[in-house]
């Protein structure tokens, strides 16, 4: 991705300071997905960053809401299936679940049992990584499945909260850090 590409995707990006709650600043995507350039460009970006080889997994795991927005399509583009990492309460049984602590909350992440087959190599995308937290839970449930996670792909980093060092030394990318 060349510098006025780069720019251009960041420069959609959108802050909201206050939302969800006083002393967050929300980091929004969404006007990136809905200009057909920069869609290109972070679709682009994503695929030139991957932390690893293509061929080292077997799936893109997404995490609701925002990694279903741009997860299939990357499976799509790199020839993988797409597993859901849903919030709790929305999948029928039987379900691995797992309870994490968010910047702004608490939440649970479930996934079908049976998604992530025994011995299958994950690659887990999501837009943005603050805590690590969400990350984190979504890598135990591939780990409960008897699956494991060879890489973690975001679209924003923020700073200062340590959430890549919260992941070990996984190969993870993200395309854009903010503060
Ligand atoms: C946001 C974001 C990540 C997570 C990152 O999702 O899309 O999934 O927070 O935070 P963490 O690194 O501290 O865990 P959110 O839980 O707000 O849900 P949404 O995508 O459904 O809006
Ligand atoms: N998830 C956790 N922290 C966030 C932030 N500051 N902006 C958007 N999504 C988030």
């Amino acid at each position: 991705v060349g510098d006025e590409d780069a720019e251009y995707l960041v420069s959609l990006i959108r802050s909201i300071p206050g939302f969800p709650k006083e002393g967050i600043v929300f980091r929004d995507f969404m006007p990136v997905l809905a200009d057909a350039r920069a869609l290109g460009i972070l679709m682009n970006a994503l695929e030139a960053a991957l932390p690893v080889d293509a061929d080292s997994f077997d799936l893109v795991a997404g995490l609701e809401a925002r990694g279903f927005l741009f997860g299939p399509a990357l499976a799509v583009r790199l020839g993988k299936g797409f597993v859901a990492v849903r919030k709790a309460g929305k999948l029928p049984p039987e379900t691995v679940k797992q309870s994490y602590d968010l910047e702004y909350g608490q939440a649970t992440v479930e996934i079908e049992t049976g998604s992530v087959h025994e011995g299958a190599r994950v690659l887990i995308v999501d837009d943005l990584i603050a805590t690590g937290g969400t990350a984190n839970a979504a890598r135990s449930l591939v780990e409960k499945c008897g699956g494991k996670v060879v890489g973690f792909s975001f679209v924003m980093e923020l700073l200062g909260i340590h959430g890549i060092e919260s992941l070990g030394d996984c190969p993870t990318s993200s395309l854009v850090t903010m503060p």
